[in-house]
This record gives structure tokens, sequence and C-alpha cells, in this order.
């Protein structure tokens, strides 16, 4: 087994106050959900997924236990496994077991977060016959990298689970997967997890748990900004949010300021006026329906060879081939 993880180089804390500059200068001042995942995001993130009301997480392992020897049949012989944003990977044991138990593996988990990277690393290492080489990377620029490493006649499997492409507005959603697409060969494979519609009052609960955990995930975003950008957010006047969006049918999280306020981000030579009630937008999560899957698969140059749906918190789980 071998452990290496290839760490970004670039100034990622410039990258940082520009993209925070940017979604704060809009009218509807939003930042980048991908910047939830500090150490302490990730960390809340494992969190909410146990949590009683976030049925997401449990829906996908269900799936991947179940019918992971069903999945790996249906894959060519030699075959390397990427995984976009692959959190701490432990859903991902049922793949890679099944997997290793018919021949060496390499496994490369991709992630911006270092903190999940080395989770993921140390949920996964004991696996017999495994390699791990994890990139802290964007999803792209990650599965580059591990495009260039195929050996020849080799195929690769990418996992994009935890319906993470709810993530993406619709149509980037589409956009992405064919980018995704564009690094494959025909015969690749993408195992893609959806979350799927259900009543709106149960989604508002997933992401504005009793607890607490939720909110607290999504108001690290503003500590982040203090602590990293040296800016004066008062946490206590802001609060978390989360609604559900009819028309994009996603369910939104936003930060709200509970006063008129100033805040100043001075890495970003930046300062914002908020008047009571205004929100900054961290993230959604689109739900979609079994058979959207199939033409979004299409769409970007894929097709469904099989799809396997939890009906207890309706989550599908679909095999897509590169055409
Ligand atoms: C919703 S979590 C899902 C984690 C895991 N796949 C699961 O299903 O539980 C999204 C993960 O993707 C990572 N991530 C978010 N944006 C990313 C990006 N642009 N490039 C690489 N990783 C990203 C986050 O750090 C986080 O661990």
């Amino acid at each position: 087994m071998l452990m290496l993880t290839h760490a970004v180089t670039t100034d990622v804390n410039l990258e940082f106050a520009a993209d925070i500059r940017e979604g704060l200068t809009k009218e509807q001042k939003e930042l980048p959900s991908k910047y939830l995942y500090d150490e302490v995001g990730s960390r809340l993130f494992e969190v909410i997924s146990v949590l009683p009301e976030y049925g997401l997480t449990r829906a996908d392992e269900r799936l991947l236990h179940r019918y992971a020897s069903d999945i790996v049949a249906r894959l060519p012989r030699r075959v390397a496994v990427a995984e976009l944003g692959s959190g701490t990977g432990k859903k991902t044991r049922w793949i890679l077991q099944s997997l290793c138990r018919r021949q060496k593996t390499s496994y490369y988990p991709i992630e911006i977060s270092r903190t999940a990277l080395a989770m993921c690393e140390r949920e996964l290492g004991d696996i017999d016959a495994i390699s791990i080489v994890g990139f802290e990377r964007e999803y792209l620029d990650g599965l580059l990298e591990v495009a260039a490493r195929r050996q020849r006649g080799q195929h690769l499997l990418v996992l994009f689970l935890g319906s993470t492409i709810g993530n993406f507005e619709r149509a980037a959603g589409v956009r992405f997967l064919r980018e995704v697409r564009r690094i494959l060969q025909p015969g690749d494979f993408l195992l893609l997890g959806t979350d799927l519609e259900k009543p709106i009052p149960q989604l508002i609960k997933a992401y504005d748990d009793a607890l607490g955990v939720t909110a607290a995930f999504n108001m690290n975003l503003l500590h982040r900004v203090n602590h990293e950008l040296g800016a004066n957010f008062v946490l206590e006047q802001f609060e978390h949010m989360a609604k559900y969006n009819q028309q994009a049918r996603s369910i939104e999280m936003h930060i709200r300021s509970n006063r008129k306020q100033t805040v100043t981000i001075p890495e970003c030579g930046l300062t914002v006026q908020f008047a009571e009630g205004e929100t900054i937008w961290t993230e959604s999560s689109h739900k979609y329906s079994s058979t959207e899957v199939f033409q979004i698969a299409e769409a970007a140059g894929f097709s469904c060879r099989a799809q396997w749906i939890d009906h207890e918190w309706p989550f599908a789980e679909s095999l897509l081939v590169a055409q």
C-alpha cells in the first residue's frame, strides 16, 4: 500500500481573497460553497452526515453497501478509481473492497480539503491490495493528473457521490460533467450519486437541524473569513437560514444579517454594507428526479448502464459509461 498526498502549491489565500471579494460585491451576495470545507467545516460535515434529519449520506451508503458487487461486476477487468470530493471516503470502502477482492486497485481521492483528504487516507488505508494516492486539488485539475497516470489498457471509474453534483446550478452541473467526460476515454465509468426530490419540510429539516450543526457548518464560513482574511464579521449578528427554491428545485443555505451593519475585510481591501435581513448565499443543493439523471448523462456524453434507488430516503446511484 502506497500513501502519498500531492498538495497544492499555488497561493491559495490570494485566490480565496479574490473569490470572497467577487462574491460579496454581487447584488445577491454569495460565497462559493467549496470554502465551507476548511478543517472545522470538514469535521462538521462528518457530524451532519450522521444527524437523524440528514438521511442523504445513509441512503448513499446503503446503496453502495448493498450493490457494491453488482456495480463492480459491470466494470472492465482493469480499472483504477478516482473520487471527486471524496470527503472521508467512508462509503467508498464498499466499492474498493469489492474491487480489491479481484485485483490490486489504485484509488485517487481528489479533495480541496486537506483535512478531508487526511481522514480519507486513514479511513481506507487498511484495505488489502489498495494503493492510495491523494490529490489536494480542485476536481478537474486532480482528474487530469489521475488521467495522466493511466496505464495502457486501464479504464477509470470516477466516483462523484453524496449528491455533490447538486451543489452546481443545473446547467453548470451538465457543463461540469461534460468537462469530466472530456478527460475520460470511451468505456470509462462514472458512478453518480443524486439526491431525489422529497417533501419540502423534510428537506428544510435536513439543512436546518435541531442541534444547529448545519448552522455551525454554514456560519463557520464567516469565522474562516475572519480568521484567514482578517475580517470583522460579528457572528452573533448573522444567522443561518435554509430555504427551498421552487423554481430551481434546490435547497439554498444563506447567512442572514439580523441588522444593518458594515463589515471590513482587509485582505480583500473591501468594506461591505449589509441591510437588515440581507443574505449571503453560501450553497445550493439541487434535487433531481431519477429519470432526469438519464438526460443529464446523455447531455454530458455518457449513457446510463444501471441505476439503483433507495426508497427509504429517495436517492439514486447511477452507473454511467462514457460514450
Ligand atoms: C458534500 S461533501 C461530500 C463528501 C463525500 N463525497 C460524501 O459523499 O459524503 C463535498 C466534498 O467535496 C469537496 N470539494 C468541494 N468543492 C471541491 C472542489 N472544487 N474540488 C475538490 N473538492 C471539492 C469538499 O471538501 C467536501 O469534502
